[in-house]
Formats: structure tokens, C-alpha cells, sequence
């Protein structure tokens, strides 16, 4: 190592120990900002780069950008411009998109009618399935088809798991994704896991996580990927990958509700410039496989917000994340419901609101039930 990189080591080090205990300790300093309503009022104007979970990264380069919307007038079925977060590609990516696990039979028909509705982004991975013979990424291409939006209006996300990370596996796996996807380019390829779950007798890693990373940066080297991400990782992983990777992660994907609301992790994301979008949003971790109902829908607090603002509590849970900096990717088969969640974002909810969904944070705890998931670390 040179000794100029060992400086650099040195002061980065000493940047992310020294700013680390207040961010824990304070939160909420960091997410403090209602991005939403704040760029409404700048009417169409970009506004201050500190706003956004991403905002204080070293290059700064986290934004929001935003149209006004306010001339969309109230009819639910008006498009809208969803709000973006630039990444350290340059390219943007909307706050809100349409996540696709869990589709099924239904992929093909759902996410044609999101991209109609005007959703613009949406999130796979290379091993969600839509039927027993069909990826989930095939049924997407399909999907895209019918609706006739042009590829380059949509930001394509998948993920790959570690039977991928070794350089052989990972050029043929994105090769398959773009295939699979009808495309020829990823907006975003994210390491699905960062290693394989000790349980999981069919997940055969081919590298470590440093491998996966430095060959998945090869892939945006060849064109075939835009922007790299993580998903399911700690805040050491994130800070091991900032140092020793050789590109810097653009997007972070864990598990966000208003009861885990990942906060350190989200200080170290912010810090480093890092986008982070949370999944499973609305709460269903909780849910324990459909036996026991969602809290989220059924808590008093989001339920009072929802009910002061004329809006349904899913909406009160999209627009407080968005608005902290969150991008969302809420899933449904139910067209009620993608339709709903699109618009979602056009709930008005005020400081007071977004503090108390603040502090719905560890409500429920790990050993809430007995979900593998929820009981379990990511
Ligand atoms: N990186 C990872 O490891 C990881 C893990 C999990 C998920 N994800 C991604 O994140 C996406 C979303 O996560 P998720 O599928 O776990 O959870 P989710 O999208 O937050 O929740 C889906 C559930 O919420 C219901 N729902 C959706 N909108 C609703 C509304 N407006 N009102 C009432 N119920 C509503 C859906 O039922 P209906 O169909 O009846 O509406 C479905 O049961 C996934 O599709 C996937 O793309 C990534
Ligand atoms: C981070 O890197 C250090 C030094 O290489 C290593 O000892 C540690 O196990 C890594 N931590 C994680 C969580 O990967
Ligand atoms: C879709 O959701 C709406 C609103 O929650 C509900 O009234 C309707 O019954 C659902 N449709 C289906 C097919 O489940």
C-alpha cells in the first residue's frame, strides 16, 4: 500500500470512528428533513444536497430532484414525477418503484400495469420466480412489452446471490439477467446476501463478499451494469467494501419499517453517500407466513395519522420513509393497491406526523412472535 493511500486509510478511519457515536446516539438528525414538501414549495427546483439520508456523503453528490407537482391536481389518476436520488453514476433513481417478489402467476399482468399507472422502477432478483418455468425477470421483459414504455424510461434493479461472485459466475449470470430481461444494460445489480445463509443447502458461494464486489465493478467496467449495490449488510461490511473495494457502493437494499427502522446503518449509508432503499416496508416481516395480521396496518398511531390526513396507513408509511430518504419498493397483486401506493407519495403529512412514525422505532422487538425473520439479524 502507498503511503498516500495509507494517509487516506488513516483519515477516513478517523472520520467514520469520530462521527459514528452521535449518529447512533441521534438518529434522527440525519433523516430530519421533509424532502417532499420542502422541493414542492422550490416549484420545480433542485433543492439543497443536505436534505436526503445520502446527502452528507464524502462526494456530496446525493439529491433529490424534483418537479412540482402541485399543478398535478388531486385526481388519484394523474401521473406525477417521482421523486430521485442521484447516484454516484450520475444517473437517478426514483424514490418509488415496484418491487416484484412474491408476484407470481401475476408478474406479467402487474407490472404492465405499473409502468401504465407510471411507475418507473422496478426491483427484481435473478432468483424470484413468476411461475415454476418462468424467472420473475422474464415475466418483467414480458410485462415490459405490453405496456410500450420505452426501456430507457425505467430503472431496472436485480440482485445477485454468492453462487455468483466469482468472476466466471458473475459474467454469465448478468449476461443471463440482460437476457432474461430483454435488455442490455442493469440500472442497478445489487449482492443479494452477503454470504450464504448457514441453513441454505442450495447456495454454493463462489467467492467471498470483497470478490463479489470487485467483480461486480468489472461488470459496470464492461458497460453491461450502471450502478452496484448491497443488500442484507451490516454497517462493518459497508465500511470494509468503502475501503477496500475498488469502486464505491451506490445503493444500499435492507429490510426498513417503521418498527426496524435500521438507523445505524442508515448514518453509515448517508455518511459514505450511499442511497438506501428499504424493503418489506409495509411491515410484512412481522406477519409471521399470514398467520398473525400485519401490526403495521392495525398500529394506532399510523392509523390516527391516516385518518387526520384522509389517507390509508400504507400511505402514511410510504411517504414518511420517501420523505426521510428511504426509496420504496412496495409489492401487490391487488391493482387497488399499486395504484394506491404510486400515489402514496402525494399524502401531505406534517413534522409532527413524521416524528411520530420516528418514533414507532423498536415498538416491536426481536422477540416479538417467533418469525424466523423478525427474530433473526439480516
Ligand atoms: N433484498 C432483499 O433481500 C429483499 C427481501 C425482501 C423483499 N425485497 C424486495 O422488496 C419488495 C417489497 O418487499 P415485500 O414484498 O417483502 O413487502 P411489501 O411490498 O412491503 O409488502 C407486500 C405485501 O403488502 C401488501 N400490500 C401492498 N400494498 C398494500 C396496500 N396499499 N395496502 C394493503 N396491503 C398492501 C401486499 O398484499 P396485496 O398483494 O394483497 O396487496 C403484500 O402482502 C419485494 O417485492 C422485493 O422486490 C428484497
Ligand atoms: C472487515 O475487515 C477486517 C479487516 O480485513 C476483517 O477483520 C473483518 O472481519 C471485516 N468485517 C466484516 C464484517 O466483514
Ligand atoms: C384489493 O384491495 C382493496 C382495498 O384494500 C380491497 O377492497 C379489494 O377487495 C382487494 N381486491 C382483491 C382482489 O383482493
Amino acid at each position: 500500500m502507498s503511503l498516500t493511500k495509507l494517509l487516506l486509510l488513516v483519515v477516513y478511519l478517523t472520520h467514520v470512528i469520530c462521527e459514528e457515536g452521535p449518529i447512533v446516539n441521534d438518529a434522527k438528525a440525519n433523516f430530519d428533513t421533509n424532502v417532499y414538501e420542502e422541493s414542492q414549495s422550490t416549484n420545480g427546483n433542485k433543492i439543497p444536497d443536505d436534505v436526503v439520508g445520502g446527502g452528507d456523503g464524502p462526494d456530496g453528490s446525493e439529491e433529490i430532484n424534483e418537479h412540482d407537482t402541485s399543478s398535478s391536481s388531486s385526481a388519484d389518476t394523474n401521473a406525477y414525477t417521482i421523486p430521485t436520488v442521484t447516484l454516484k453514476s450520475g444517473y437517478k433513481m426514483p424514490l418509488l418503484g415496484l418491487g416484484t417478489d412474491k408476484l407470481e402467476g401475476d408478474t406479467v399482468r402487474i407490472v404492465k400495469e405499473a409502468l401504465e399507472i407510471g411507475y418507473r422502477l422496478i426491483d427484481t432478483a435473478k432468483n424470484y420466480e413468476a411461475t415454476w418455468t418462468e424467472s420473475s425477470e422474464v415475466a418483467i421483459a414480458k410485462g415490459i412489452a405490453a405496456s410500450g414504455v420505452p426501456r430507457s424510461e425505467i430503472f431496472l434493479t436485480t440482485k445477485i446471490m454468492p453462487d455468483f461472485f466469482g468472476m466466471k459466475e458473475m459474467r454469465k449470470a448478468v449476461k443471463e439477467c440482460l437476457k432474461d430481461l430483454q435488455t442490455d444494460y442493469l440500472d442497478l445489480l445489487l449482492l443479494h446476501h452477503p454470504s450464504c445463509a448457514e441453513d441454505d443447502t442450495e447456495c454454493n458461494p463462489t467467492g467471498t463478499l470483497l470478490e463479489g464486489w470487485k467483480n461486480m465493478a468489472a461488470m459496470v467496467n464492461e458497460g453491461l451494469v450502471r450502478d452496484i449495490g448491497v443488500s442484507n449488510v451490516f454497517p462493518q461490511q459497508i465500511k470494509n467494501l468503502s475501503i477496500e473495494g475498488e469502486k464505491p457502493i451506490s445503493v444500499l437494499q435492507n429490510w426498513f419499517d417503521p418498527y426496524h427502522q435500521d438507523r445505524r446503518t442508515r448514518a453509515v449509508a448517508a455518511k459514505n453517500g450511499i442511497a438506501f432503499t428499504g424493503y418489506s416496508t409495509l411491515g410484512v416481516v412481522w406477519t409471521d407466513e399470514g398467520i398473525r395480521k400485519n401490526p403495521v396496518f392495525m398500529d394506532s398511531t399510523i392509523k390516527q395519522i391516516a385518518d387526520r390526513r384522509n389517507c390509508a396507513p400504507s400511505d402514511v408509511v410510504l411517504k414518511w420513509a420517501v420523505t426521510r430518504g428511504v426509496a420504496v419498493i412496495p409489492g401487490s397483486t391487488n391493482s387497488t393497491h399499486l395504484r394506491m401506493n404510486y400515489n402514496s407519495l402525494k399524502v401531505k403529512l406534517t413534522e409532527e406526523d413524521l416524528m411520530l412514525m420516528d418514533g414507532l422505532n423498536n415498538k416491536l422487538t426481536d422477540d416479538y412472535g417467533s418469525s424466523g425473520m423478525a427474530g433473526g439479524e439480516l
